[in-house]
């Protein structure tokens, strides 16, 4: 039975996993660890490292119960009878594999310090999202530093949850996917695991797979969610151009049950700290195993990515008469999602690095982004006047206020509901807006007197006129 679960990684999805895991399970005491004494103060504190909703009661009601963070790895390994693994990997900036391959360095000295530290049996899991065969790599590390009488076995149990939504995501999970070695023993192991999420996950929900079942599963399910969008994204360049409407489009065809309507809502662009990486990762698989055409297949989900990113922000710039220099850009949202903090592989950026490029002042607002971190992910840029081509706001008012253009970066809730009257009042004229996520009532920003723009439909003249009607305002 397992009493102690030791998590390595107190990020994004070491730490809302194992405190839900914590939650469900007042038996097993949690303690998550990592090398960073600054994350773990946060997540000692009141104000936890990560913005995730319902986060903070759940940490609440567990920590020094049974949920414990600490910097002490070395006894969290000792003590445990389980070892989630749940450290980031990241895409691999050089050598082999450079821009595509997963750097498993990381999860490599997690592995090493495993080895060094424990003196009994240890479940070793695999969270992170990994390479195929990574499991293998953790297994190698281990047994060749293997004490005499320790034995290990490694599952693959990746995490499926989105940021956002992390904690309805764990408490509700669609399934749970582990993954073994087909050996009594790994069997036992698996079998180990299952029990702690059967303290709250209906079994028929848990399904066991081999462990490379296990993590290509992974890789693929975000994939194939990334390709819908991709999907989606190219129809809607389309839309564009024949007075189509994309949201028109993909209700039709979410309706066919086959198809499903989730995850079809065109955009600016995927971002996130999975979707590109993985998509990478299974390219790179892909070259290593000699299987190019397939590479090529999934290289094109990314490629149109790209290419929608670089499509809204030419689209902002041309609209703008085509010269956005020294004009005032307010940027409203710069996370890559709503309800996250969160800004890795964030579009938002590539807007933002865009209109610098060609000499915008922007105006930022996030209602979750922490100004240090805007700069940080804008200051490979190197422009030397960053800071005063850069401002941050703390609302949207403020934030739009005497500039020329607004762009809708992320789909915040709250968006939806400012006064655009009053803030149009306050634009520089001719004031346009661009609603990269579709959630505005276009409709409205038009009677207003804005020239708006969106992603996967032509807004004409001719519409414009009839929408505007004998209300105009301009
Ligand atoms: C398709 C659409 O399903 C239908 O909605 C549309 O109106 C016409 O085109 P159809 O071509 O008749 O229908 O059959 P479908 O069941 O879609 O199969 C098409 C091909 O895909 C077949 O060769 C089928 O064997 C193959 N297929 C289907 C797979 O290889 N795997 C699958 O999972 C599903
Ligand atoms: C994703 C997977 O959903 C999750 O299962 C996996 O564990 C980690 O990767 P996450 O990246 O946190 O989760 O968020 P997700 O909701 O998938 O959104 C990713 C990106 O796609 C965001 O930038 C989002 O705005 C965008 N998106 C999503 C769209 O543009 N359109 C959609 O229809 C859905
Ligand atoms: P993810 O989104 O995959 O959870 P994060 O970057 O949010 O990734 O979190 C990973 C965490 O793992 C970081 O806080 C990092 O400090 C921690 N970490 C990485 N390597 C080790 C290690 N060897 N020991 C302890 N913690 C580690």
């Amino acid at each position: 039975m397992i009493k102690k679960i030791c998590c390595i990684g107190a990020g994004y999805v070491g730490g809302p996993t194992c405190s839900v895991i914590a939650l469900k399970c007042p038996d097993i005491c949690v303690t998550v660890v990592d090398k960073s004494r600054d994350r773990i103060a946060q997540w000692n504190s009141d104000k936890l490292p990560i913005y995730e909703p319902g986060l903070d009661e759940v940490v609440s009601q567990c920590r020094g119960k049974n949920l414990f963070f600490s910097t002490d790895i070395e006894t969290a390994i000792q003590e445990a009878d389980l070892i989630f693994i749940s450290v980031n990997t990241p895409t691999k900036t050089f050598g082999n594999g450079k821009g595509r391959a997963a750097d498993l360095k990381y999860v490599e000295s997690a592995a090493r310090m495993i080895a060094e530290i424990a003196t009994n049996d240890k479940i070793v899991v695999e969270k992170s999202t990994v390479p195929v065969r990574a499991a293998e790599s953790i297994m190698n590390i281990l047994r060749a530093n293997n004490k005499p009488g320790v034995s290990y076995q490694i599952l693959s149990n990746p995490e499926f949850l989105a940021e956002g939504t992390a904690v309805q995501d764990l408490l509700c999970a669609d399934r749970i996917l582990i993954g073994g070695e087909d050996t009594l023993e790994g069997q036992a192991a698996i079998e180990e695991l299952c029990r702690v999420y059967e303290h709250w996950i209906p079994r028929e929900n848990i399904i066991t797979t081999n462990t490379w079942s296990s993590e290509l599963s992974k890789l693929a399910a975000n994939a194939f969610l990334a390709q819908r969008i991709s999907s989606i994204n190219a129809l809607s360049a389309i839309c564009e151009k024949t007075g189509a409407d994309v949201s028109e489009v993909a209700r039709a065809v979410g309706l066919d049950s086959r198809i499903g309507s989730k995850f079809l809502q065109a955009s600016v662009g995927f971002g996130g700290s999975c979707f590109q990486k993985d998509l990478l990762n299974l390219v790179y698989l892909c070259e290593c195993l000699k299987l190019p055409e397939v590479g090529r297949y999934w290289q094109g989900v990314i490629d149109m990515n790209e290419y929608q990113k670089s499509r809204f922000s030419a689209q902002v710039i041309s609209s703008l008469f085509n010269t956005v220099t020294d004009k005032h850009i307010s940027l409203l949202g710069f996370a890559f999602k709503k309800n996250t903090g969160d800004t890795r592989e964030s579009p938002a950026i590539h807007v933002a690095q865009t209109l610098l490029d060609e000499g915008a002042i922007l105006h930022i607002y996030d209602p979750k982004v922490e100004e240090a971190q805007i700069m940080e992910d804008l200051s490979p840029l190197g422009l030397s006047d960053l800071k005063t081509r850069i401002n941050i706001y703390h609302d949207a008012y403020t934030a739009t206020r005497n500039t020329h253009a607004i762009v809708v970066c992320t789909e915040w809730d709250e968006f939806m509901e400012l006064d655009y009257k009053k803030i149009f009042s306050e634009m520089t004229k001719p004031a346009y807006i661009f609603d990269g996520r579709k959630i505005l009532d276009h409709d409205n920003l038009q009677r207003i007197g804005f020239n708006v723009q969106t992603i996967g439909k032509k807004l004409t003249r001719a519409a414009i006129s009839r929408v505007w009607g004998s209300q105009t305002q301009v």
